[in-house]
Parts: structure tokens; C-alpha cells; sequence
């Protein structure tokens, strides 16, 4: 039986609904999807695909046998720049969108922060839907309304929060992600499992996709019900703090901070930003513990799932080679945020945001 989840979410002044489901939609339904939750308008509009040349297959399979124009971009993080978003609104302009077309991002985080970027400018807004097609896609970056693009050398510099009106998660895409890609994905499905406190649950058993034992379309099937489950609690807690104000959403840096001190001191490229956030969350956990938030028997129960699962938790990590630009990293961090180092760490059931500096002082 095919395992299918249904989700709407009040992000903002926006609803977004999202779909867990085998296959990938057909432009008709994705349209049908996007303008409901939209204009409210029942014409279908017109619409612009955009993609990668990864996921160029996946386009057309949405698209079918429609005449929709298709936007391929380049892969990887280097094509989140300005630049692509030209190319979208170019292609959005030659396709003849108006105010009520509809851009449909089909790829992985970097595609949909970069198209959901270009639909939040094109005409001052057009309506806008994701067919996310990688697990980080599906587990974060689709959900929340945190679009943007990289800039002189900056990660998502510049952004907008614009929701989809329609987010489809079809499994079958799955099959394609390589495994080091899967194994990134899934440490924020684990991280989210820690906020939520459910990390002792049975949904973890058999639910390896690419991670452990399970392979093919039946394991994406199984894993089902745990992405479900982390849909839905990173959509209520966006609900609660749509543009990350009053820290609830901020929870979910967790093993971010120390997450991307590492990616930095490993050189880029070295880890993925799973397995860095990963080994981020032990060593938020021992932070936890020191400064008495943490409950001992609960970081060890985390630390316990982070290795299941084959990360890292060692401290150092061994491919920390030079601990000064370790360092340096964190120290750049503590910029960013007003000069005070802020941590996530985990709680007997959630987690808590803490000032270091203040904790120290205390
Ligand atoms: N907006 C948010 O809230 C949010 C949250 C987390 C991460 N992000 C962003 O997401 C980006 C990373 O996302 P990502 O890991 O999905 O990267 P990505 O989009 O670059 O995808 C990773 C690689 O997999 C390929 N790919 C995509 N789907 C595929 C498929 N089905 N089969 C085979 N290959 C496929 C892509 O072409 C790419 O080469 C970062 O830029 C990050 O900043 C955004």
C-alpha cells in the first residue's frame, strides 16, 4: 500500500499544504494545489518549471505531456546566486507569467531557496510550489519559507520569507539521491526527532534509508511515517515563529553552531552538512550537560542514535585538523549574533536556547 501524508500549515499570512506521496504530481495537480491555497482564483495559471540538471528527469515527469516551460539551472550550492535568479525571471517573463503564474521548483534545498527567492520578486510576487526531491529538501528547506541566495561569498545573504502555497514530497525521488547525500539529509530528521523528544520511538527501527540496511522504493516506504513525523513538527513550530522573532524557531539550529565551526576548521567539501551537524548536537549535548541543562541519561541516548546511525561524535572530530581555525569559526559565529555565542541544547524532552556568555557569568 502506498503511504501518503497530508499536511496545511498557516505559515505567516500564507497556508502551505504539503504532500508526502509516492510519485511525483502531474502540473495539473500541482497547479490545482498551489492556486486553491492561493489567488483562490479557479482559472489554472500559467506556469514555469525550474530545475537542475539533476532533477531535469523528475521536470518532466511533472510536466508530462503539458507544454509548461521548463528552467534548467546548474547544480550544487555555486548555482544559488543572483545570477540563477535572472535566469528564473527571465524565463518566468518569455513564458509570459503574470501576477497569478505559478513558479514550481523541482530539486533539492539549493533549487527551492533559489526559485522560491526568484517567485518572491517576480511582479512583486507570484504564486509559487516545490516538488522537493532531495531528503534535506524534503526534512528542512522546503518547509518554512526561508528563501534566498548566496552572495560575495555569503550563505543566503540575500533572501525573503515566501512560502510555497504547495509542497509535494514524492518518495520515489529518493531512489536517485546518493547516499552520502541521504546520510546529510537525515541527520536533520534526527535533529528534529530530538526537539520534538520522540527520538525513543519506534520509527526509527527499520527507517535507514541509504543510512543503513534498507534500500529501494519498500525502505522509502517504511521511512515514510518518520518524515511525516518531521514535517509536521517543523511546520507547527514555523507556524508559532514564522520569521524566526521570538526563538522558537531558532531551535532548530541544533548542532548548527558547533556544526558549521567544524564544516569550516575540515575545509569545504571535507563533510557533509549532516555529518557536521550531527557531531554539532553531541557536542551541544555535552555543553547541555555541563551547564546543567541536559540530563545525563538523555545525552547519552542521543549520542547513542547519532552513532546507530554511523555519525561521528568523537570530540575532536578527527578531521579537525587545525583546532586555531576551529576556533576562529565559532569566533565568526559569535559575530553574527551581536557578539553573544548562542547554543542550542537539548532538554529532558525539547531543547532551549542558552546564552554562553551569560551562563558563564552566572
Ligand atoms: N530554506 C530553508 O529553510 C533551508 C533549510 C535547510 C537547508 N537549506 C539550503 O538547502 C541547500 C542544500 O539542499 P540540498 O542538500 O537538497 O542541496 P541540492 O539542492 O544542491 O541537492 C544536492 C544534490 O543532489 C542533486 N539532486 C537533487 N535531487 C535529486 C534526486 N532526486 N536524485 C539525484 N540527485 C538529486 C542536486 O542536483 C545536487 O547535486 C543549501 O543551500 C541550504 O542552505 C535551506
Amino acid at each position: 500500500m502506498s503511504a501518503s501524508y497530508h499536511y496545511t500549515f498557516n505559515i505567516g499570512f500564507k497556508e502551505t499544504s504539503v504532500s508526502i506521496e509516492q510519485d511525483v504530481p502531474s502540473i495539473e495537480t500541482v497547479k490545482t494545489a498551489a492556486v486553491l491555497r492561493g489567488t483562490g482564483s479557479s482559472a489554472k495559471p500559467a506556469a514555469l518549471v525550474v530545475c537542475d540538471t539533476n532533477t531535469a528527469s523528475l521536470a518532466k515527469a511533472v510536466i508530462g505531456k503539458t507544454d509548461t516551460p521548463l528552467c534548467v539551472l546548474e547544480t550544487g550550492e555555486k548555482a544559488k546566486t543572483l545570477g540563477s535568479v535572472t535566469t528564473i525571471i527571465l524565463a518566468a517573463r518569455n513564458a509570459g507569467l503574470g501576477r497569478d503564474g505559478l513558479i514550481v521548483a523541482v530539486g533539492g534545498g539549493v533549487l527551492t531557496d533559489t526559485a522560491g527567492f526568484a517567485a518572491s520578486c517576480y511582479m512583486r510576487g507570484c504564486a509559487l510550489a516545490f516538488v522537493s526531491t532531495t531528503l534535506l529538501g524534503m526534512a528542512d528547506a522546503a518547509i518554512g519559507g526561508k528563501t534566498g541566495v548566496d552572495f560575495d561569498g555569503v550563505k543566503n545573504l540575500a533572501g525573503a520569507f515566501y512560502p510555497a502555497q504547495a509542497v509535494f514530497m514524492p518518495l520515489v525521488a529518493l531512489r536517485t539521491v546518493p547516499s552520502r547525500e541521504i546520510k546529510s539529509g537525515f541527520a536533520e530528521v534526527l535533529k528534529t526527532a530530538i526537539l520534538g523528544g520522540y527520538e525513543h520511538e519506534d520509527l526509527f527501527d527499520g527507517a535507514l534509508p541509504g543510512v543503513g540496511d534498507i534500500d529501494g522504493v519498500d525502505g522509502y516506504e517504511a521511512f515514510a511515517p518518520l518524515l511525516a513525523r518531521t514535517v509536521e513538527y517543523k511546520g507547527r513550530l514555523v507556524e508559532e515563529d514564522p520569521e524566526e522573532r521570538s526563538g522558537k524557531r531558532a531551535l532548530l539550529n541544533l548542532g548548527h553552531t558547533f556544526g558549521h565551526a567544524l564544516e569550516s576548521a575540515a575545509g569545504l567539501g571535507a563533510l557533509t552538512h549532516g555529518e557536521a551537524v550531527a557531531w554539532g548536537i553531541a557536542r551541544a549535548c555535552e555543553l547541555g550537560v555541563r551547564l546543567g541543562v541536559t540530563p545525563e541519561p538523555r545525552a547519552q541516548r542521543i549520542a547513542a542514535l547519532l552513532e546507530r546511525f554511523g555519525y561521528e561524535t568523537r570530540n575532536p572530530h578527527p578531521a579537525i585538523t587545525d583546532v586555531v581555525r576551529y576556533q576562529e569559526a565559532m569566533q565568526a559565529d559569535k559575530k553574527k549574533r551581536s557578539g553573544r555565542l548562542v547554543f542550542v541544547v537539548p532538554t529532558g524532552e525539547s531543547a532551549v536556547c542558552v546564552d554562553a556568555d551569560e551562563k558563564q557569568a552566572e
